[in-house]
């Protein structure tokens, strides 16, 4: 699945240099569930960043089942990533304005399903997360645990191969915590997805089986941490 040699990232300004990431060498298999861990400032939504082709490394290689993300251009970039990979972060980036269910089928416009198969791949994904019974309700009209089950049905509803979480749990309260990663466990063993978590949460981290930790743009991994 993901392969990435020596990726790099740098961020200059004016005389300073921060090293986001620095020489990050790391292989993901398909169905893999990696969980990435780490002090603040160390580098973990950059390397979720450099999963996802949201933004590019200064040197290295991010390869996506033979695909060099960092030499695509912007137009095939944002092809692999609507096709491909699922995101979901900590603020869950809803278009308040929009239903449950309009907000999930954005996620098909950029893959030309119609109308009519879009809502009910939606209304689909929806019901997979237990929420069935809130198509209609607007973001303002549910609760954080409830918003955040809209944002993966969101991340899910292309059929993605990979999906990318940023501390989804960071802005819920402890009972929608345990109710989100029940939800993003369950999605990861029926749709046999490749899952990467970014997680402050210890209690999670201590389970996972493979444990990455990121420090001043250093990665660790730790294989079977939680078995
Ligand atoms: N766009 C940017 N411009 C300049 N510096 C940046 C930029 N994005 C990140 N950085 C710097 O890169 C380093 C890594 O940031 P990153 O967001 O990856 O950390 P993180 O591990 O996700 O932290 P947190 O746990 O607080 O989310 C930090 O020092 C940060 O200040
Ligand atoms: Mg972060």
């Amino acid at each position: 699945m993901y392969e990435l040699r020596n990726v790099t990232k740098r961020y200059t300004r004016g005389k300073d240099t921060v090293h986001a990431l620095d020489g990050v060498d790391l292989s993901i298999a398909d169905g893999d569930r990696l969980v990435i861990q780490g002090p603040t400032g160390g580098g973990k939504s950059t390397l979720l960043q450099m999963l996802g082709g949201l933004d590019r490394p200064t040197d290295g290689e991010v390869t996506l089942d033979g695909t060099d993300l960092a030499k695509l251009s912007e137009a095939r970039l944002t092809k692999v990533r609507s096709e491909n990979i699922g995101f979901v972060f900590q603020s869950f980036n809803l278009i308040p304005t929009l239903t449950a269910q309009e907000n999930v089928e954005t996620a098909l416009v950029p893959l030309g399903v119609k109308t009519k198969e879009r809502r009910e791949r939606a209304a689909e994904a929806l019901t997979s997360v237990g929420l069935g019974e809130r198509l209609g309700h607007l973001p303002g009209e549910m609760s954080g645990g409830q918003q955040q089950r809209v944002a993966i049905a969101r991340a899910l509803v292309k059929q993605p191969k990979v999906l990318l979480a940023d501390e989804p749990t960071g802005n819920l309260d402890e009972s929608m915590r345990d109710e989100i990663m029940d939800v993003l466990e369950r999605m990861w063993k029926e749709l046999g997805l490749t899952f990467i978590m970014v997680t402050h949460d210890s209690a999670i981290a201590k389970k996972a089986l493979r444990l990455a930790t990121i420090r001043k743009g250093k990665l660790t991994v730790k294989e079977n941490a939680g078995a």
